[in-house]
């Protein structure tokens, strides 16, 4: 494996430029098994780049995104930002590069380790054995439809947003679910409020349609509030959860729980082209600066752009090898630990960068053995 990769890392915000560090550490370790280069190039976004330029996607960051293979994001926001005008708040950084990339399908992988089920929030006899993968729709719905705004009305205040979902936009990100499903256990719960929503009664249409091309995948269909109870209560029997934007932000934190902490879950975010790969909680500004913040989902996420965008799924698998051998010794970060003795942030990384080397060596052992 040789060559040369170019990565944007987009750090952010809050506790961004500390997880993205600890991304950094293990992708190194990576790069000296694998003879290859990666060649990082920082960008501003979010609320660091509206202090540095008044906008939170500055054009810099656009085009040192549109010259990399894939881009690494930390996380966006803080209070400092929150009484700016809606367009420009830190987040439309984020919802902008994933227009302006293409980016219209997220990945959230959601699995609970045997050993680690007593991490979660719920009862370890329910959680174990959960492997879910959500797949969110990501460039339309009610983030992103028109009209929208805060319009005096009567005398009064009036908020407006509107959910909004072409075919093609259903029809897209639905094959990406029923694709995956494929690799998986090929189940696809597709969730909707179409018993309410003219735009989930098109959802709910369009992926039955699509499925058809899929008579191997099971599919069905549930209603937003009846599926976040089920997470809950079943977690196990989900596959591939497909779901609009708004509601695939609200199940995969809801799903982070299952697994234990939100600081796990890493996500892949794809088109065409690029891709953006970002843990899925948010900039922490409460223990930002602090060494604290977990940075296993940025690591994650790194991992996850191994395996989507370079096509290394030996250097993917060692790096959840690796994470899930580090916190199977009982490490752990402050937020899972609670009361116990937390690793810090960069021992966490260092310790997972660690082992991610003894797991790539001992891959590479049978090969040269072979070679002998
Ligand atoms: C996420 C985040 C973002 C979203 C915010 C920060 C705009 O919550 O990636 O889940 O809502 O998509
Ligand atoms: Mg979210």
């Amino acid at each position: 494996m040789q060559g040369l990769y170019r990565i944007a890392l987009l750090p952010g915000d809050g506790i961004g430029p500390e997880v993205i560090a600890e991304a950094v550490k293990v992708l190194r370790v990576i790069e000296s098994f694998h003879n290859l280069i990666f060649r990082f190039q920082t960008g501003l976004i979010g609320g660091c780049a509206i202090d540095a330029t008044a906008t939170p996607l500055p054009a810099e960051t656009v085009s040192i995104c549109n010259n990399s293979q894939a881009i690494l994001l930390g996380a966006v926001g803080g209070p400092q930002w929150d009484s700016k005008r809606p367009e420009a708040r830190p987040e439309q950084g984020l919802l902008q590069i994933r227009k302006r990339l293409g980016l219209f399908v997220n990945l959230r992988p959601v699995k609970v380790l045997d050993s680690l089920a007593h991490l979660s929030a719920i009862k370890p006899a329910l959680v174990r054995g959960t492997d879910m993968m959500i797949v969110r729709e990501l460039m339309g719905g009610i983030y992103f439809g028109n009209p929208r705004g805060i319009f005096a009305k009567n005398g009064e205040k009036m908020g407006v947003n509107t959910e909004i979902y072409r075919e093609h936009e259903i029809e897209r990100v639905a094959h990406r679910g029923f694709q995956l499903a494929r690799t998986r256990r090929r189940k696809v719960t597709s969730v909707d409020k179409a018993n309410v929503l003219e735009a989930s009664q098109l959802w709910r249409e369009v992926v039955t349609r699509i499925g058809h091309g899929y008579p191997d995948v099971e599919l069905n269909h549930l209603y937003i509030d009846n599926c976040a109870m089920q997470l809950i209560e079943r977690p196990t029997s989900f596959d591939v959860v497909l779901a609009s934007n708004m509601f695939g932000d609200i199940l995969s934190d809801e799903a982070a729980m299952v697994a234990g902490s939100i600081g796990l879950v890493p996500s892949a975010s794809l088109g065409e082209q690029t891709a953006l790969y970002e843990p899925i909680h948010g900039s922490a500004p409460d223990i930002a600066g602090r060494n604290r913040a977990n940075p296993i989902a940025a690591i994650l996420s790194a991992a996850m752009m191994m395996r989507y965008s370079f096509r290394m799924d030996g250097a993917a698998d060692a790096v959840e090898t690796a994470v899930e051998r580090v916190m199977k010794r009982g490490m752990h970060t402050a937020e899972i630990a609670g009361r116990g003795r937390a690793a810090s942030t960069s021992r966490m990384g260092s310790l997972i960068a660690e082992e991610t080397g003894k797991v790539l060596k001992a891959q590479s052992l049978p090969k040269k053995k072979k070679r002998g």
